[in-house]
Protein backbone atom coordinates (compact mmCIF):
# COMPACT_ATOMS: atom_id res chain seq x y z
CA UNK A 1 0.00 0.00 0.00
CA UNK A 2 1.49 3.46 -0.77
CA UNK A 3 2.33 5.72 2.00
CA UNK A 4 -0.81 8.22 1.33
CA UNK A 5 -3.05 5.58 1.40
CA UNK A 6 -1.92 3.73 4.44
CA UNK A 7 -2.01 7.52 6.56
CA UNK A 8 -5.58 7.71 4.83
CA UNK A 9 -6.53 4.17 6.50
CA UNK A 10 -4.96 4.99 10.03
CA UNK A 11 -6.85 8.13 10.04
CA UNK A 12 -9.90 6.69 9.56
CA UNK A 13 -9.63 3.90 11.70
CA UNK A 14 -8.50 6.23 14.30
CA UNK A 15 -11.62 8.28 14.35
CA UNK A 16 -13.59 4.88 14.15
CA UNK A 17 -12.29 3.27 17.47
CA UNK A 18 -11.51 6.76 19.18
CA UNK A 19 -7.53 5.93 19.43
CA UNK A 20 -5.17 8.62 19.33
CA UNK A 21 -1.38 7.95 18.74
CA UNK A 22 1.34 8.68 21.04
CA UNK A 23 5.18 8.54 19.64
CA UNK A 24 8.63 8.89 21.22
CA UNK A 25 11.27 10.73 19.67
CA UNK A 26 13.37 7.82 18.56
CA UNK A 27 10.17 6.23 16.39
CA UNK A 28 10.74 6.03 12.69
CA UNK A 29 10.11 9.76 11.10
CA UNK A 30 6.86 9.32 9.24
CA UNK A 31 5.53 7.55 12.70
CA UNK A 32 6.78 10.76 14.32
CA UNK A 33 4.72 12.66 11.87
CA UNK A 34 1.39 10.83 12.26
CA UNK A 35 1.65 10.76 16.04
CA UNK A 36 -1.15 13.17 17.89
CA UNK A 37 1.84 13.58 20.41
CA UNK A 38 5.45 13.00 20.61
CA UNK A 39 7.62 13.18 23.42
CA UNK A 40 10.11 12.03 25.75
CA UNK A 41 8.82 9.29 28.74
CA UNK A 42 7.61 11.82 30.95
CA UNK A 43 5.74 13.79 28.47
CA UNK A 44 3.82 10.05 26.97
CA UNK A 45 3.32 9.05 30.46
CA UNK A 46 1.60 12.52 31.16
CA UNK A 47 0.25 12.45 28.03
CA UNK A 48 -1.60 8.86 28.57
CA UNK A 49 -3.24 10.04 31.47
CA UNK A 50 -4.38 13.41 30.26
CA UNK A 51 -6.32 11.60 27.07
CA UNK A 52 -9.65 11.03 26.71
CA UNK A 53 -9.79 8.64 24.16
CA UNK A 54 -10.50 5.05 24.41
CA UNK A 55 -7.46 3.70 22.33
CA UNK A 56 -3.86 4.49 23.07
CA UNK A 57 -1.63 3.10 20.22
CA UNK A 58 2.01 3.50 21.41
CA UNK A 59 4.23 3.78 19.04
CA UNK A 60 7.54 3.00 21.15
CA UNK A 61 8.65 -0.12 23.18
CA UNK A 62 7.32 -2.32 25.46
CA UNK A 63 8.17 -0.46 28.76
CA UNK A 64 6.57 2.52 27.48
CA UNK A 65 2.83 0.55 26.83
CA UNK A 66 3.21 -0.75 30.20
CA UNK A 67 3.08 2.34 31.94
CA UNK A 68 0.60 4.39 29.77
CA UNK A 69 -1.65 0.56 30.76
CA UNK A 70 -0.90 1.46 34.60
CA UNK A 71 -1.19 5.22 33.90
CA UNK A 72 -4.60 4.92 32.59
CA UNK A 73 -6.91 1.68 33.48
CA UNK A 74 -9.89 2.41 31.59
CA UNK A 75 -7.98 2.96 28.05
CA UNK A 76 -6.80 0.03 25.73
CA UNK A 77 -3.24 -0.14 25.24
CA UNK A 78 -2.25 -0.93 21.68
CA UNK A 79 1.69 -1.83 21.18
CA UNK A 80 2.15 -2.02 16.96
CA UNK A 81 5.06 -4.57 17.42
CA UNK A 82 4.41 -6.27 21.02
CA UNK A 83 8.31 -7.69 20.58
CA UNK A 84 9.83 -4.08 20.90
CA UNK A 85 11.53 -4.44 23.98
CA UNK A 86 14.13 -2.17 25.44
CA UNK A 87 17.23 -4.36 26.18
CA UNK A 88 18.38 -1.84 29.04
CA UNK A 89 14.81 -2.93 30.75
CA UNK A 90 15.50 -6.50 30.49
CA UNK A 91 19.14 -6.21 32.61
CA UNK A 92 17.12 -6.01 35.89
CA UNK A 93 14.87 -8.72 37.19
CA UNK A 94 12.61 -9.00 40.23
CA UNK A 95 14.94 -11.81 41.82
CA UNK A 96 18.22 -9.82 41.87
CA UNK A 97 16.00 -6.56 42.67
CA UNK A 98 15.10 -8.27 45.91
CA UNK A 99 18.50 -9.87 46.76
CA UNK A 100 19.78 -5.61 46.62
CA UNK A 101 16.90 -4.71 48.69
CA UNK A 102 17.62 -7.48 51.18
CA UNK A 103 21.30 -6.35 51.30
CA UNK A 104 20.20 -2.32 51.49
CA UNK A 105 17.65 -2.55 54.25
CA UNK A 106 17.25 1.09 54.80
CA UNK A 107 17.60 2.04 50.95
CA UNK A 108 14.63 3.43 48.94
CA UNK A 109 14.63 1.72 45.34
CA UNK A 110 14.21 4.29 42.52
CA UNK A 111 14.10 2.63 38.99
CA UNK A 112 14.21 4.40 35.53
CA UNK A 113 10.88 3.67 34.04
CA UNK A 114 12.57 2.14 31.11
CA UNK A 115 11.87 -0.86 33.57
CA UNK A 116 9.55 -3.57 33.23
CA UNK A 117 6.14 -3.04 35.15
CA UNK A 118 7.33 -6.18 37.75
CA UNK A 119 10.32 -4.15 38.44
CA UNK A 120 8.53 -1.01 39.23
CA UNK A 121 6.02 -2.87 41.36
CA UNK A 122 8.97 -3.49 43.52
CA UNK A 123 10.15 -0.03 43.39
CA UNK A 124 9.34 2.83 45.71
CA UNK A 125 8.94 5.82 43.04
CA UNK A 126 10.02 5.77 39.03
CA UNK A 127 11.85 8.40 37.61
CA UNK A 128 12.89 9.20 34.28
CA UNK A 129 15.88 11.30 32.75
CA UNK A 130 14.07 14.51 32.70
CA UNK A 131 13.69 14.52 36.76
CA UNK A 132 15.77 11.92 38.04
CA UNK A 133 17.53 14.41 39.98
CA UNK A 134 14.67 16.02 41.54
CA UNK A 135 13.55 12.42 42.31
CA UNK A 136 15.97 11.12 44.09
CA UNK A 137 16.32 14.61 46.04
CA UNK A 138 12.93 14.69 46.64
CA UNK A 139 13.12 11.19 49.11
CA UNK A 140 13.31 10.86 52.30
CA UNK A 141 16.38 8.55 52.84
CA UNK A 142 19.96 8.38 52.65
CA UNK A 143 20.54 5.34 50.58
CA UNK A 144 18.99 5.04 47.21
CA UNK A 145 19.17 1.45 45.01
CA UNK A 146 18.87 2.68 41.76
CA UNK A 147 17.72 0.46 38.50
CA UNK A 148 18.54 -0.78 35.93
CA UNK A 149 20.93 2.19 34.15
CA UNK A 150 24.62 2.43 35.79
CA UNK A 151 25.02 5.80 33.85
CA UNK A 152 22.19 7.58 34.54
CA UNK A 153 22.88 6.48 38.41
CA UNK A 154 26.15 8.11 37.90
CA UNK A 155 24.90 11.04 36.94
CA UNK A 156 22.19 11.38 39.68
CA UNK A 157 25.06 10.35 42.27
CA UNK A 158 27.31 13.50 41.11
CA UNK A 159 23.70 15.67 41.85
CA UNK A 160 23.09 14.15 44.84
CA UNK A 161 24.52 14.11 48.66
CA UNK A 162 22.91 10.25 48.93
CA UNK A 163 24.43 7.53 48.75
CA UNK A 164 23.65 6.14 45.07
CA UNK A 165 23.80 2.56 45.31
CA UNK A 166 24.28 1.48 41.04
CA UNK A 167 22.52 -1.63 38.81
CA UNK A 168 25.27 -2.67 36.67
CA UNK A 169 22.55 -1.87 33.64
CA UNK A 170 22.97 0.26 30.55
CA UNK A 171 21.30 1.46 26.78
CA UNK A 172 23.34 -0.06 24.41
CA UNK A 173 22.79 2.59 21.70
CA UNK A 174 24.12 5.13 23.91
CA UNK A 175 26.89 3.14 26.01
CA UNK A 176 28.40 3.06 22.81
CA UNK A 177 28.73 6.43 22.43
CA UNK A 178 32.95 6.92 23.39
CA UNK A 179 34.63 9.94 24.02
CA UNK A 180 36.80 9.75 20.77
CA UNK A 181 33.44 9.73 18.60
CA UNK A 182 32.99 13.40 20.63
CA UNK A 183 35.90 14.52 20.53
CA UNK A 184 36.15 13.71 16.54
CA UNK A 185 32.85 15.10 15.65
CA UNK A 186 33.88 18.06 17.59
CA UNK A 187 37.12 18.67 15.91
CA UNK A 188 35.10 18.99 12.62
CA UNK A 189 32.36 21.22 13.70
CA UNK A 190 34.32 23.07 16.01
CA UNK A 191 31.33 25.62 16.67
CA UNK A 192 28.85 23.27 17.34
CA UNK A 193 27.43 22.53 20.96
CA UNK A 194 26.82 19.30 22.11
CA UNK A 195 23.99 17.94 23.76
CA UNK A 196 23.72 14.70 25.57
CA UNK A 197 21.08 12.24 26.87
CA UNK A 198 22.26 10.84 30.87
CA UNK A 199 21.95 7.41 29.35
CA UNK A 200 25.74 7.88 27.82
CA UNK A 201 29.19 7.12 30.16
CA UNK A 202 30.68 9.64 32.21
CA UNK A 203 33.53 10.36 30.09
CA UNK A 204 30.99 11.44 27.03
CA UNK A 205 28.88 13.66 29.71
CA UNK A 206 31.79 15.43 30.76
CA UNK A 207 32.14 16.91 27.54
CA UNK A 208 28.74 18.00 26.89
CA UNK A 209 27.31 21.38 26.95
CA UNK A 210 24.15 20.31 27.92
CA UNK A 211 22.74 16.87 29.47
CA UNK A 212 19.06 16.26 29.48
CA UNK A 213 15.85 14.16 28.21
CA UNK A 214 15.12 14.19 24.40
CA UNK A 215 12.44 17.02 25.53
CA UNK A 216 14.99 18.76 27.17
CA UNK A 217 17.70 18.12 24.25
CA UNK A 218 15.25 19.87 21.93
CA UNK A 219 13.77 23.08 24.10
CA UNK A 220 18.07 23.75 24.93
CA UNK A 221 18.68 23.70 20.92
CA UNK A 222 15.86 25.82 19.85
CA UNK A 223 15.67 28.34 22.71
CA UNK A 224 19.65 28.84 22.61
CA UNK A 225 21.47 31.39 19.73
CA UNK A 226 23.75 28.88 18.62
CA UNK A 227 23.03 27.28 15.24
CA UNK A 228 24.94 24.08 15.23
CA UNK A 229 24.65 21.23 17.57
CA UNK A 230 26.08 17.44 17.37
CA UNK A 231 23.45 15.05 19.02
CA UNK A 232 25.00 12.79 21.48
CA UNK A 233 21.86 10.23 21.92
CA UNK A 234 19.43 8.25 19.75
CA UNK A 235 19.76 9.87 16.44
CA UNK A 236 16.07 9.15 15.68
CA UNK A 237 15.51 12.70 17.89
CA UNK A 238 17.17 15.00 14.78
CA UNK A 239 13.76 14.61 13.18
CA UNK A 240 12.17 16.16 16.46
CA UNK A 241 15.01 18.45 16.31
CA UNK A 242 14.71 19.73 12.83
CA UNK A 243 10.93 20.18 13.47
CA UNK A 244 11.18 22.76 16.18
CA UNK A 245 14.40 23.86 14.69
CA UNK A 246 14.28 23.74 10.87
CA UNK A 247 17.29 26.50 10.58
CA UNK A 248 19.54 24.51 12.86
CA UNK A 249 22.42 22.19 12.11
CA UNK A 250 22.22 18.77 13.85
CA UNK A 251 25.16 16.42 13.37
CA UNK A 252 24.68 13.06 14.47
CA UNK A 253 27.22 11.40 17.07
CA UNK A 254 27.53 8.18 15.49
CA UNK A 255 26.15 6.25 12.36
CA UNK A 256 25.51 3.44 15.33
CA UNK A 257 23.67 5.44 17.80
CA UNK A 258 20.51 3.63 16.65
CA UNK A 259 17.90 1.83 18.62
CA UNK A 260 16.83 -1.39 16.89
CA UNK A 261 13.40 -1.74 18.98
CA UNK A 262 11.93 1.82 18.07
CA UNK A 263 12.33 1.23 14.82
CA UNK A 264 10.55 -1.68 14.23
CA UNK A 265 6.94 0.06 14.61
CA UNK A 266 6.09 1.45 11.05
CA UNK A 267 3.31 2.48 9.11
CA UNK A 268 2.12 -0.69 8.03
CA UNK A 269 2.24 -2.26 11.69
CA UNK A 270 0.08 0.80 13.30
CA UNK A 271 -2.55 0.62 10.76
CA UNK A 272 -2.43 -3.50 11.06
CA UNK A 273 -2.83 -2.68 15.27
CA UNK A 274 -6.10 -0.26 14.79
CA UNK A 275 -7.58 -2.88 12.57
CA UNK A 276 -6.68 -5.63 14.38
CA UNK A 277 -7.01 -4.11 17.86
CA UNK A 278 -4.01 -5.85 18.56
CA UNK A 279 -1.36 -6.10 20.71
CA UNK A 280 -3.03 -5.33 23.65
CA UNK A 281 -0.65 -4.33 26.30
CA UNK A 282 -1.59 -6.42 29.65
CA UNK A 283 -0.38 -6.21 32.84
CA UNK A 284 -1.49 -8.56 36.35
CA UNK A 285 -3.75 -6.57 38.69
CA UNK A 286 -1.49 -6.97 41.97
CA UNK A 287 1.87 -5.39 39.72
CA UNK A 288 -0.64 -2.71 37.84
CA UNK A 289 -1.49 -1.65 41.66
CA UNK A 290 2.01 -1.50 43.32
CA UNK A 291 3.80 -0.46 39.78
CA UNK A 292 0.63 2.79 39.52
CA UNK A 293 1.85 3.97 43.34
CA UNK A 294 5.30 3.92 41.83
CA UNK A 295 4.69 6.26 39.27
CA UNK A 296 1.88 8.07 40.69
CA UNK A 297 4.29 9.19 43.00
CA UNK A 298 7.09 9.95 40.29
CA UNK A 299 4.30 12.00 38.59
CA UNK A 300 3.78 13.88 42.26
CA UNK A 301 7.48 15.09 42.59
CA UNK A 302 8.06 18.82 40.89
CA UNK A 303 10.33 19.64 38.11
CA UNK A 304 12.05 22.86 36.97
P1 LIG B 1 13.72 10.14 27.26
O1 LIG B 1 12.99 10.40 25.97
O2 LIG B 1 12.77 10.11 28.41
O3 LIG B 1 14.84 11.08 27.45
O4 LIG B 1 14.28 8.64 27.22
C1 LIG B 1 15.16 8.13 26.36
C2 LIG B 1 15.02 6.67 26.15
O5 LIG B 1 15.96 5.96 26.11
C3 LIG B 1 13.73 6.07 25.95
O6 LIG B 1 13.92 4.76 25.67
FE1 LIG C 1 16.15 1.07 25.61
FE2 LIG C 1 18.26 2.51 24.88
FE3 LIG C 1 16.46 1.80 23.06
FE4 LIG C 1 15.86 3.64 24.93
S1 LIG C 1 17.38 3.82 23.33
S2 LIG C 1 14.60 1.91 24.27
S3 LIG C 1 17.01 2.83 26.69
S4 LIG C 1 17.78 0.42 24.25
Amino acid sequence: MQQVELIKRIKELKLKRNAVILAHYYSRPEVQDIADFVGDSLGLSQEAVRQSADVIVFCGVHFMGESAAILSPDKTVLLPEIDATCPMADMVNVEGLKKEKEKHPDALVVSYVNSSAAIKAESYICCTSANAVEVVNSLDANEIIFVPDKNLAAYVAARTDKKVIPWEGHCPTHHQILREDVLKMKEKHPEARFIAHPECRPEVLELADYIASTRGMIMYAKNLPAQEFIVGTECGLIHGLLKEAPSKKFYCISEFACCPSMKMVNLEKVLASLEKMQKVVTVSEDIKVRAKQALDRMLAVKVG
